[in-house]
């Protein structure tokens, strides 16, 4: 595995920005950037900032007048790549009226041929175009630009670990950790494998080492990030697989919590679930997609699991801790699901009572195989099977909120509650309880027990 160090990668552009910077604006640039999609681009655009400030930009949330602004975009299904094409629609007055106004486009999207034709071709005032596996090189794009050199277009081909980038975080106390990057998986109707390439897992020493920093800064809910952090260390030359890795984490020192994801159930083991077991700072708390409860259509998706196999995971996981909360993502409407097959993923989510899902109706991905199925069933029938899962699933959510009340439970407080006078705090599973508090009790522990339900679990301190 080749590992790379931004600081010596991107040594002179970090050197001279700062100057051509101050030379083109004579003030403090701004810089906006724009999310879209899952928690690893989340991640990503942490790093972004990070290089930015890095160079002197400050960063703002408002596009107009902002000297930088950058979309870091998914392409996971079609509604997220046509949201970005109307934002990016929407600069072109912004840079009309301000002259020396950068627009970029980076992310999942920025990796595909077809999507840098099209800004090639149609977004004349989009300037710069990379693909996520240069995003380390933003600072050298952003001085080749600002220098004078024509639109850049760059996807590269690298598939190398970058170690050392500056991270901006967005919060204090949650905070994202990547450990791997890539899928080597193709489920069928999937493009991150495409956009992300091949799995590559980082060093432990460099996650120890970021996972200290987090916990040093006051972290303390902390998320393991891969698109299958099963497989993590596979092929590596250091021994070590995910659940030596949450051991690691767990036994540094601190009070702090681990999450992770995403878990492919294929890879999910017997010592993965018995680690998380006995690990007392990881969450109780398992996302594992399953995506359909029809084993022809799991197949058809190239899952490589069974219902069966699935759904004694989640038995093995409920024994060993029977506090567990389980999440999942569902595609309802995968080319030649019939309404039998659409049954049996309800009948699942029915048998394993879910605290929430995650649920899309399947979207055909430019150049993978599912897209080239026959689908014979309308949008329409799709969408009404889609809203059968919701309502199954609402008063599933519904039920397992009621069996809280009565149950105290230690949350760490992250946010300002609903209604004045009140603040949230995230139980150790997926559950938001709100409380009696101030603006102090961010970023604490404190121990909640639930009194009621209503749109919202709502509680009372007990103690810290
Ligand atoms: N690596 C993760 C998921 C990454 S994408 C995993 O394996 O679970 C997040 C979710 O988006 C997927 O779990 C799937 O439910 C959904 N998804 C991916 N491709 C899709 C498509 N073409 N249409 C609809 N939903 C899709
Ligand atoms: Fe996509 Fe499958 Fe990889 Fe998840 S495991 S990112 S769904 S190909
Ligand atoms: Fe989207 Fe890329 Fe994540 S396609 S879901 S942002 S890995």
């Amino acid at each position: 595995m080749n590992f790379l160090d931004y600081r010596e990668e991107q040594k002179q552009y970090i050197l001279l920005l700062p100057d051509l910077l101050k030379k083109v604006y004579g003030r403090t640039p701004k810089a906006c950037i724009f999310t879209y999609g899952c928690q690893q681009n989340v991640s990503d655009s942490e790093r972004i900032k990070g290089m930015l400030t890095q160079v002197g930009y400050e960063l703002t949330d408002e596009a107009e007048g902002a000297d930088f602004v950058l979309f870091n975009t998914c392409a996971v299904r079609g509604h997220a790549e046509d949201r970005v094409y109307g934002n990016i629609g929407a600069m072109k007055h912004y840079k009309k009226r301000h002259n020396g106004m950068i627009i970029a486009l980076c992310g999942c999207m920025a990796q595909q041929e077809i999507v840098i034709d099209r800004m090639k071709k149609s977004y004349p005032y989009v300037d710069i175009v990379f693909g996520t596996h240069v995003q380390y090189r933003l600072p050298e794009f952003l001085y080749k630009r600002l220098s004078g050199s024509s639109r850049i277009f760059e996807i590269g081909e690298s598939e190398k670990i970058v170690e050392e980038i500056p991270v901006k975080r967005d919060g204090q106390f949650k905070g994202w950790l990547p450990i791997m990057y890539g899928c080597n998986n193709f489920c069928s109707y999937c493009i991150v494998p495409y956009v992300r390439g091949r799995e590559r897992s980082r060093h432990p020493d460099d996650i120890i080492k970021e996972a200290k920093e987090l916990i040093a800064n006051g972290c303390k809910d902390i998320t393991l990030l891969g698109q299958n952090v099963n497989s993590y260390g596979t092929g590596c030359d250091f021994n070590l697989n995910f659940a030596g890795l949450l051991k690691k984490i767990n036994d540094l020192e601190g009070d702090f919590r681990i999450r992770f994801m995403t878990s492919h159930p294929k890879d999910c083991t017997e010592e993965l679930l018995d680690t998380m077991s006995r690990c007392e700072k990881v969450a109780r708390h398992l996302h594992l997609p399953f995506q359909s409860g029809s084993d022809r259509i799991l197949n058809l998706m190239n899952r490589r699991y069974t219902r069966e196999k699935y759904l004694s995971l989640i038995k093995m996981a409920k024994e060993k801790m029977p506090d567990i909360s389980l999440t999942s993502d569902i595609i309802v409407g995968f080319p030649g699901e019939t309404y039998e097959d659409f049954c049996e993923t309800l009948s699942l989510v029915k048998e394993v009572r879910f605290s929430s899902l995650f649920t899309f109706i399947f979207s055909p991905r430019n150049g993978t195989p599912a897209e080239k199925l026959p689908d014979p069933i309308s949008r329409e029938e799709k969408g009404k099977w889609f809203d059968e899962l919701l309502k199954t699933q609402e008063v599933i959510g519904k039920e397992l909120s009621l069996d809280t009340v009565g149950k105290t439970y230690r949350v760490l407080c992250d946010d300002f509650g609903r209604v004045e006078g009140k603040m949230a705090g995230h139980t150790n599973g997926t559950a938001v309880i709100e409380f009696d508090g101030n603006e102090e009790d961010i970023g604490k522990f404190i121990n909640v027990k639930v009194n009621a339900v209503s749109n919202i679990l709502e509680g009372e301190r007990i103690g810290e």
